[in-house]
C-alpha cells in the first residue's frame, strides 16, 4: 500500500472523509480520529459547503457528535465549516472543542485575510472559543490514541502537523504541498503569508520525524516510501516551480501558457487522460503561487 486516496478507514483508528467541496470529491480531505475506548478528534472542517457532507459521514460512522477538532492552519478550507458543525453539536446540547495553533488564534477571528484566495466563499465566518496549542503539546484521544502537536510553518505562519504516536500517522494539512495522484505533486506557496525561509525548516523538521504514513489535506494518505519521500519530493517540485517562474516572468499572467508547459516540463508521468481532470486544480494553484512569487497582495 502506497496511497490511500479513498474515502474509509487508513488505519485502526483513522478515516479519511471526502469533504465534497462545490460537488468536487478527491480534493479536500478531512480525518476523523477514533479511539477505541470512546474519544473521538476530527482533523480540519472543511468549507461552508462541504460541512453537511462532513456531518452526515460522522453520523454514518458512530462519531457524531464529535469530541474535538483540530485545525492545522487558518485558510477558508479548513475553518469555514466549524459553524455549521458547532450549531449541529448545539443541537444535542454538546459543545466541540475546537484547537489550533496559539499564532491561529487572531487569523480565527478574524477570517477576512481569506479573501487573499479569491474564491467565491465570502463571507468568511469569524472562528472565536478556540483552545491554543503549541508545539509540543501531548493530547489524548483514547487509551489507545495519543496526539503530538508540531509547529510547521511556512504554507501559514501558524500551520501545525498533527502525529498520531501509537499508528505513526502524521496529519500535515498543506505544510509541505499537495498530491492529488501518483505523480502529481503541487506545491502551494499560494498566500501573502507563504514563507520559504519556515517552509524549508519544516521539510527538515519533518524527515526527521518518525512518521510511517502521511496523511495530506490534499489528498489522501500515503504510505511506505511515498510518505518517507514526499518532503524531498514536494520540495524538489517547489524548486522547479520557482525555476520556471523566473524563466517565465514576463508571462506570469498567462495561465494557460504557464499550466501548458508544466504538462511539458514538470509532470511528464501524469497520464495524458487524467490531465483534463487535474487541469483545473493545476491553474488555480499556478494562478496563487505565481502571484504569490511576484508579490502581487
Ligand atoms: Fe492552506
Amino acid at each position: 500500500m502506497t496511497a490511500i486516496r479513498e474515502p474509509g478507514a487508513v488505519n485502526d483508528t483513522t478515516y479519511l472523509i471526502d469533504a465534497i467541496h462545490e460537488g468536487i470529491s478527491g480534493g479536500y480531505a478531512v480525518y476523523l480520529l477514533k479511539s477505541k475506548t470512546g474519544g473521538t478528534c476530527l482533523i480540519d472542517a472543511g468549507t461552508k459547503d462541504s460541512a453537511p457532507v462532513i456531518y452526515n459521514k460522522l453520523k454514518e460512522l458512530s462519531a457524531w457528535p464529535i469530541d474535538r477538532l483540530i485545525i492545522t492552519h487558518s485558510h477558508w478550507d479548513h475553518t469555514q465549516g466549524i459553524e455549521f458543525l458547532r450549531e449541529k453539536a448545539s443541537e444535542t446540547g454538546s459543545t466541540i472543542e475546537i484547537m489550533a495553533s496559539e499564532k491561529a488564534l487572531p487569523f480565527l477571528a478574524d477570517q477576512s485575510f481569506n479573501t487573499c484566495f479569491g474564491t467565491d466563499q465570502e463571507p468568511y465566518l469569524n472562528i472565536t472559543d478556540v483552545i491554543s496549542l503549541k508545539d509540543g503539546d501531548l493530547l489524548d484521544v483514547g487509551r489507545d490514541l495519543s496526539l503530538q502537536i508540531l509547529a510547521t510553518p511556512g504554507h501559514m505562519e501558524d500551520h501545525i502537523s498533527i502525529l498520531d504516536l501509537c499508528s505513526g500517522n502524521i496529519f500535515v494539512g498543506d505544510a509541505i504541498g499537495m498530491k492529488w495522484f501518483d505523480n502529481f505533486t503541487v506545491p502551494n506557496p499560494n498566500s501573502p503569508y507563504w514563507n520559504e525561509e519556515d517552509f524549508l525548516k519544516t521539510i527538515d523538521r519533518l524527515k526527521k520525524t518518525n512518521y510511517k504514513s502521511l496523511s495530506l489535506a490534499h489528498f489522501g494518505c500515503l504510505a511506505d516510501d511515498q510518505a518517507r519521500q514526499f518532503p524531498d519530493e514536494s520540495l524538489s517540485t517547489y524548486r522547479q516551480w520557482m525555476e520556471f517562474f523566473a524563466e517565465n516572468n514576463e508571462r506570469l499572467d498567462d495561465i494557460s501558457f504557464l499550466a501548458d508547459l508544466m504538462w511539458k516540463r514538470v509532470y511528464t508521468l501524469v497520464p495524458a487522460d487524467l490531465k483534463p481532470l487535474l487541469r483545473p486544480g493545476l491553474e488555480g494553484a499556478v494562478e496563487l503561487a505565481a502571484r504569490t512569487w511576484k508579490g502581487e497582495y
